[in-house]
């Protein structure tokens, strides 16, 4: 009697296999295994995942997770132990620049009144008998907390400033704020780079908050310095990232500044890789690698509340955080090779699926949110 049970199992398996070809079962009808986003090992990926996403990127803020919102997984047939796992992360921007190469979980959030969040798709490939984590893709975007939500809260809290240079004020206060810093360090001198953030709030009189990246003003060559002065050629790399503001109360200006320069690239990202499961990587084509440049985007768009206007009819939907992450539009997915995360000459290549729709989101997602305000939870 016990052998009925698992045979009857075999023959519909068998009759099942038999009207569906192995592909379509596999890859059309049920590609995507579902997953609990507050699993802990999908925590895990997605944490891995959001790291990789901020050493990729040059500019802004590095971003912390929120929660994640959905994941699938898609084991890799031709790969035991291989699987992509599909991530929607919601993330927060955190107060420390990307070149800073910090770790997403040792920076700490904006203020409340000046939260940026938004919402992440990335591709991470995971091979644990092999010892690979890799971020094949991401794709972010970002906005400002709504100014109008926070202006009822908080009518006297900092409100952001424009960046595009057409405020004069900001410009005043990174330059008297840079100014100072120049003078109280005589060693070297700094320029600015960008403006990375401004504020404005009204105390007891008008001030303005400022964050820019900034770059050493090479050293003039004189005739007691030997040749090497030659060859300190002015370097567009951003060393550090200054905070200052510029308050005036009547006639008096008070001026603060500090600034926090990075460390060097190559000793951060060694750090970074001792911490890391190892990976299994032949060095000479991770260089290769690395050419290709950045694997994904992360985009700023305004604040909802200037493309919805309060007392707008207009019925028409905003697409609050569009993220699209298409490596392929083609159902029956797309090989990828991922021959240089292995050594061995041996071509591997992984099957990427399109993303899958928001509409059918796994059972149990999105997952505990570690700030669950309602502003900053993309839908
Ligand atoms: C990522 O987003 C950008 C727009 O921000 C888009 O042009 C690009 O195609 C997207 N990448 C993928 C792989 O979908
Ligand atoms: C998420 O998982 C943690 C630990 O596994 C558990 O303590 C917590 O209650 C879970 N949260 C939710 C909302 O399921």
């Amino acid at each position: 009697m016990g052998l009925l049970f698992p045979l009857a199992l075999c023959a519909l398996a068998t009759s099942y296999s038999a009207a569906f070809p192995a592909q379509q079962t596999t890859k059309n009808l049920f590609p995507f295994l579902s997953r609990g986003c507050n699993d802990s090992d999908v925590l895990s990926f997605a944490g891995f995942a959001l790291e990789d996403i901020n050493k990729d990127r040059k500019d802004g803020y590095i971003l912390s997770l929120n929660r994640v919102s959905d994941v699938r997984e898609q084991r890799q047939d031709d790969e035991p132990g291989g699987s992509l796992f599909y991530l929607t992360l919601d993330v927060l921007e955190t107060s420390s620049h990307v070149l800073s190469r910090k770790s997403w979980k040792d920076c700490e959030g904006w203020p409340f009144y000046a939260t940026v969040y938004g919402q992440c798709k990335a591709l991470f490939y995971i091979n644990k008998p092999r010892r690979v984590l890799y971020t094949v893709a991401y794709n972010c975007t970002l906005r400002p907390v709504s100014r109008r939500s926070i202006h009822r809260m908080c009518p006297d809290c900092p409100s952001p400033s424009s960046l595009d240079g057409s405020d004069p004020k900001v410009l005043e206060a990174v330059t008297e704020t840079l100014a100072k810093y120049n003078r109280q360090h005589t060693s070297k001198q700094y320029s600015l780079v960008e403006v990375t953030r401004a504020s404005s709030q009204w105390v007891n009189g008008p001030s303005n908050f400022v964050e820019y990246l900034i770059k050493e003003i090479p050293q003039p060559c004189t005739k007691s310095m030997d040749s090497t002065c030659a060859l300190q050629s002015p370097d567009p790399v951003p060393v550090g990232l200054c905070e200052g503001s510029l308050t005036e109360i009547k006639a008096d200006k008070i001026v603060v500044v500090n600034c926090d320069f990075f460390e060097p690239q190559d000793a951060a990202a060694e750090g970074e890789k001792a911490a890391k499961l190892p990976k299994v990587q032949d060095p000479g084509n991770k260089e290769a690698e690395a050419k290709k440049g950045p694997k994904g985007t992360v985009q700023k768009l305004p604040d909802l509340d200037d493309e919805r206007p309060e007392q707008s009819q207009d019925p028409s939907p905003v697409e609050e955080f569009p993220v699209h992450l298409d490596l392929t539009t083609d159902p029956e997915g797309q090989a990828l090779d991922v021959s240089f995360l292995f050594i061995g000459p041996l071509e591997e290549k992984l099957l990427v699926l399109p993303f899958p729709s928001k509409e059918q989101r796994s059972a149990e997602c999105p997952g505990p949110a570690r700030d669950a305000n309602h502003l900053v939870l993309p839908p």
